[in-house]
């Protein structure tokens, strides 16, 4: 039986960097536990080991973590990221995009009972004495990025998680929609998501609650104590967030296709944003409002949707309730710049480009995992590719490393950036490297275009991973989690950008997992702080250390190596796969699609990929430096056949053949895009043309592979 990536990839890891939540595989008594030995190092390996250190990342950490750097709100912190680089020897700039934003201003939030009686829920965070970054007078309230200012009132309709088919079984219960107010639970698609299809049915506002049947068994009712006092959620905790339509464009929405300086022309934003209210409230605000709908409508268990019942003390019923919710939102819109801090060093190989990234800004005055675990390991990399330079090395390669403003709201900073800098790119890029959450828990997780998939993995043996303190190896943990599987990019964090004009493209991170006990990471809330990640999220910086330390290794050996290290063959392996998936999809449809011209497509890729193969080889053993010339460009230009054909369907930006954030999940990837989701949505006329296209930019990039 074909082990679908696709799928083990939706299962195995979360794939969304700013939201990681994975599901693990080792409590199903199945997984390996391994213990091999740690992989011999070279002496440029060990000096890139022996050189990061925790005690200088806890101090990056600090920094970051204690001054408001909402997107667009702390140009000092982009310019001591941009100093620290150039102390270790990188050529520095800061990149600045005059960009679209909203900054909150109010908000209010009524419930009235059948009776008259009223409920107001708090709509903050609490403030905690031992975390002093959680009482900043600047502090963010809560509030959805991109959301839009207005007032609504309406009875309540729960719609779980907010994806189109729990609308559409809300329909099929006869549930009104139109002029009632959602709630939604958080998780699964991308929170803009759940406003854009609420708004889709004529509802009038949005709430998205936070619920503790995401903490597994750290929970409160459980007996584990919350944070500050122990590894459960805060009650108080609530998931800021940005709530574009991501899945259709990312980026300043005012520019769609090109950057955001020289008083760029601005779009009409008002199909990408939402145009009705939303607020997230906290699960202590959401329980009473969720009791009040207790025997309205359908009870939840009746509804049979998965992941519809949570953890709170209600039956999550349908409502409509007898209750009335009224809303408003205020938000102030601007035109605001942002600055990405880039630093640079020439390789001696003037057309051949590593570009590495990592966001700064943060929803809160922490961010200590989102993003500035991240960071702080991006700033000491810079430090320790430094310290290689000044011990001899000479990059091979041209070294970006870029501290993006923005990515909150919408990816903003990186998409502008390679909106501005696409022709550059499009000539030298060989590999975009990503790392957002880099540190939350203890758990390593990778996705990667196929490409990449062996170096990803051959650098995991090199790396003893700490905080788990079982002396094992990077590599054992992250197989005993995963069983081996890199995940499938979708979107949600900086690399799709780069992704979706052709790039070869990671992303890399560590979490926690609930259910080995780790604690809870408060994602977008006042508690990512910090005091939090000292205590509970990665004490000693071991996780944040061991991190770096893999992604020092996989960017120097893309730096160094004679032959960059990309496995153009890996993709008609990983192409087999996710054709079965497409297969499984059009048999559940009610009409075939002949995709055999896909199917000699993807054939006619692989052997066009052993060609180039077989030319490394020959170029190997030649010593012919013009040959390797020739291997390392069709290496870096092949991967743009895959965005050669247009955009998506209906999102022009989306334009990776093989890869792409679905349409309904925003996060999560489905591949072949295409074809798959004009299956899906019974266009068999879109799916044709799709295998069309999608078979052309296969053969586009195979035919530059070939020899
Ligand atoms: C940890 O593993 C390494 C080999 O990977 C071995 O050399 C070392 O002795 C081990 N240390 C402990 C404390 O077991
Ligand atoms: C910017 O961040 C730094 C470091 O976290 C902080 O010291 C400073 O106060 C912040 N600036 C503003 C304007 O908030
Ligand atoms: C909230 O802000 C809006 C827009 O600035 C303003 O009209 C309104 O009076 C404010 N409401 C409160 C309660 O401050
Ligand atoms: C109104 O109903 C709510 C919820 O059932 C209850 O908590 C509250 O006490 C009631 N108020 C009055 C005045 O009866
Ligand atoms: C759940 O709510 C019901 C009804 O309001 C109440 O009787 C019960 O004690 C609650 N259970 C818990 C565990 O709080
Ligand atoms: C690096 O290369 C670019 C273009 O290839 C050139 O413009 C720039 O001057 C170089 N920088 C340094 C410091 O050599
Ligand atoms: C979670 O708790 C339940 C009951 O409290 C228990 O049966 C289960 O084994 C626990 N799971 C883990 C992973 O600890
Ligand atoms: C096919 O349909 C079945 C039943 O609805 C579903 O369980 C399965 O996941 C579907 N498979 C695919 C690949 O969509
Ligand atoms: C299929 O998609 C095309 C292109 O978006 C559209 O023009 C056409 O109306 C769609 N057909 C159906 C049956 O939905
Ligand atoms: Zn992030």
């Amino acid at each position: 039986m074909v082990k679908s990536l696709l799928i083990a990839g939706l299962l195995a890891t979360g794939l969304e960097a700013c939201q990681r939540k994975r599901t693990f595989n080792h409590h199903d008594g199945k997984a390996k536990r391994t213990l091999t030995p740690r992989a011999p190092l070279s002496a440029d390996e060990s000096l890139i080991i022996s050189s990061f250190d925790a005690n200088s990342i806890d101090d990056w950490s600090y920094y970051y973590t204690h001054g408001l750097h909402l997107a667009g709100t702390n140009r000092s912190q982009a310019q001591w990221t941009a100093d620290r680089w150039s102390e270790a020897g990188f050529n520095t700039r800061l990149d600045t995009y005059n960009v679209f934003l909203d900054y909150p201003i109010n908000k209010s939030m009524v419930m009235t009972y059948g009776n008259g009686s009223v409920y107001r829920p708090s709509l903050e965070e609490d403030v905690l004495p031992e975390d002093p970054t959680t009482g900043y007078p600047n502090r963010t309230p809560t509030f959805h990025g991109y959301s839009a200012s207005g007032a609504a009132s309406g009875k309540l309709v729960y719609v779980g998680l907010g994806q189109q088919d729990d609308f559409q079984r809300l329909i099929d219960l006869g549930v009104p929609l139109e002029g009632n107010i959602a709630i939604a639970r958080y998780g699964g698609p991308f929170r803009g998501l759940k406003v854009k299809n609420s708004q889709a049915h004529g509802m009038l506002g949005c709430i998205i609650f936070t619920d503790p049947d995401d903490d597994g068994n750290i929970t409160v009712a459980n007996g584990y104590a919350a944070y500050p006092d122990g590894p459960a959620r805060n009650p108080t905790s609530v998931q800021r967030g940005s709530v574009q339509f991501l899945s259709t464009y990312p980026g300043d929405p005012t520019t769609p296709g090109y950057p955001s300086i020289d008083n760029p022309v601005r779009a009409d934003r008002s199909s990408v944003v939402p145009q009705i209210p939303s607020i997230p409230l906290s699960y202590q605000d959401a329980q009473p409002i969720l009791q009040a709908m207790d025997g309205f409508g359908t009870p939840g268990k009746q509804v049979g949707r998965e992941n519809w019942v949570g953890a709170l003390n209600a039956s999550y019923s349908t409502g409509p309730s007898d209750a009335t919710i009224d809303m408003s939102n205020y938000m102030r819109d601007t035109y605001t710049d942002l600055w990405n801090a880039i630093g640079v060093i020439n390789g001696t190989n003037a057309d051949e480009t590593i570009v590495i990234g990592n966001h700064r800004d943060a929803w809160i005055v922490g961010g200590a995992a989102d993003p500035n675990s991240g960071t702080a390991i991006i700033v000491e990399l810079g430090k320790v590719m430094g310290r290689l330079m000044q011990n001899g090395w000479q990059p091979k390669r041209n070294i970006v490393l870029c501290s993006w403003d923005g990515e909150e709201y919408g990816l903003v900073g990186s998409t502008e950036w390679v909106e501005q800098y696409i022709p550059w790119l499009t000539g030298t890029a060989m590999t975009y490297l990503n790392i957002d959450v880099g540190a939350s828990g203890p758990h390593p997780s990778i996705s990667a275009t196929p490409e990449l998939h062996q170096v990803a993995v051959e650098q995991m043996h090199k790396v003893m991973w700490e905080s788990l303190r079982g002396n094992r190896t990077m590599y054992d943990v992250w197989l005993e989690d995963t069983e081996g599987e890199v995940g499938v990019l979708g979107s949600g964090s900086d690399y799709t950008a780069f992704l979706h004009k052709g790039m070869a493209s990671m992303d890399m991170g560590s979490d926690g997992d609930v259910d080995a006990g780790d604690p809870i990471y408060h994602y977008h809330s006042n508690y990512d702080s910090y005091h939090w990640m000292a205590n509970f999220g990665d004490p000693g910086f071991l996780t944040h250390k061991n991190m770096g330390q893999y992604l020092g290794l996989v960017a120097y050996h893309l730096i160094s190596e004679e032959f960059v290290p990309l496995h153009p063959l890996n993709y008609a392996t990983q192409m087999d796969l996710y054709y079965q998936d497409l297969r499984d999809v059009i048999g559940n449809a009610s009409q075939d699609v002949d995709t055999s011209e896909l199917r000699d497509a993807i054939d006619t890729f692989r052997s066009q990929a052993e060609q180039a193969q077989a030319l490394v080889q020959q170029a190997m053993s030649s010593g012919d430096a013009d040959l390797t010339k020739v291997v390392n460009d069709k290496y870096r230009d092949f991967q743009r056949g895959f965005t050669s054909q247009g955009g998506l369907p209906n999102r022009e930006f989306y334009q990776h053949v093989v890869f792409a954030p679905g349409l309904d999940t925003g996060y999560a990837p489905v591949t072949f895009p295409g074809i798959t989701e004009s299956v899906e949505a019974g266009n068999f006329t879109l799916a044709e043309d799709w295998v069309g296209r999608t078979s052309r930019a296969i053969r586009v990039a195979g035919n530059i592979l070939k020899t």
